[in-house]
């Protein structure tokens, strides 16, 4: 951990796990980026969230519009093919409460990767996302109908907070929301002490990426990647929060099916089956099973997943 925004958030633009189109994937900066291969499972292709340091990249209008993607059923189904987060990310994550009550709120909670697991060590967990297949499908996976989770079809913007709240987690959520409106509206609802702590992950070191990069160039919705973009950084920038700390995990093992691993890239505002064709879906999809297959073992592909938290004291402007 230290004082500052992370190497990783600061080089990946959008939250870990994501594809970067360009084929230079930097989702882990570290000496040999050739072989940290990770993918920008949000941003496959499209603008950023807002300005980062070297200036205007796009509008905040068009990540907000990007978002509602997460509104097909099918981004929200195939969704459950993304690899889990790393037991750390939890063990950190109660470690960043230090109010009571320990109550948290998840924003853009999807179908709960965080605030399931989150919802037994905590005294209640408030799931906010405007994707109701997300929340639904989220209610149907393991934890989902836990007693100390709530769910909330809403816009973060515009939620009923039941707060105080000593933690808010974002997981691969913050860059689609409209940030001034966002931190408005939670920041009445914190304990003295609450972080706002943003998370990414997702696999590293994929000896497959050059191929699966060949599928993302030619099919992806987004062309303009900006490896260098840092959304903590911009958030910032922006006046809205004081950085306090990082953190990245251990790696873990990860073991998938070569078809859910291949799905899961579904899951994506800009590799979803309702951008393409049918044909375009499968000629995807066979790229990509082609160039991971000669790595499966027993139809099995071993991931290293990591993750990479940043955290701060969130303000109102
Ligand atoms: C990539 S998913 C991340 C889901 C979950 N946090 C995770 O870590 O798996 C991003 C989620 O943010 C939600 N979202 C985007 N903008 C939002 C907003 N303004 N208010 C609430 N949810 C939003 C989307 O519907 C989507 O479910």
């Amino acid at each position: 951990m230290n004082g500052s925004t992370c190497s990783y958030m600061r080089a990946h633009p959008l939250a870990a796990a994501d594809v970067d189109p360009q084929g230079k994937n930097q989702m882990f900066p570290l000496n040999d980026r050739r072989k940290r291969a990770g993918y920008d499972r949000e941003h496959v292709g499209r603008q950023q969230n807002s300005v980062s340091r070297r200036g205007p990249r796009s509008t905040l209008r068009d990540m907000t519009e990007l978002a509602v993607t997460f509104q097909q059923p099918a981004v929200a189904e195939a969704y459950q093919h993304r690899p889990p987060y790393p037991d750390e990310v939890f063990d950190r994550l109660l470690e960043l409460i230090v109010d009571e009550p320990r109550r948290v709120l998840d924003i853009g909670a999807g179908e709960g990767a965080l605030a399931r697991p989150l919802a037994p060590r905590v005294e209640h967990v408030d799931a906010i996302d405007f994707s109701e297949p997300m929340v639904a499908a989220g209610k149907r996976r393991p934890g989902g109908d836990h007693p100390n989770l709530s769910w909330q079809v809403n816009p973060i913007e515009a939620a009923d907070l039941d707060g105080p709240y000593a933690l808010v987690t974002a997981g691969a959520s913050i860059h689609w929301m409209p940030w001034e409106e966002t931190f408005a509206r939670i920041v009445p609802h914190l304990t003295p002490n609450a972080q706002l702590v943003v998370i990414e992950h997702g696999p590293v070191d994929m000896p497959w990426w050059d191929g699966v990069v060949q599928a993302i160039k030619k099919h992806s919705r987004k062309k303009n990647h900006d490896t260098n973009y840092n959304v903590v950084d911009a958030i910032r920038d922006r006046g809205l929060l004081d950085p306090t700390g990082t953190a990245r995990t251990a790696p873990v093992t990860y073991h998938q099916k070569i078809a859910d691993y291949v799905e899961q890239f579904h899951s994506t505002s800009s590799l979803a089956r309702d951008l393409m064709t049918p044909e375009e879906a499968a000629d995807f999809d066979t790229i990509v099973e082609e160039a991971v297959r000669p790595y499966a073992h027993d139809g099995l592909l071993e991931l290293t997943i990591q993750a990479e938290l940043s955290w701060g004291r969130p303000l109102a402007a």
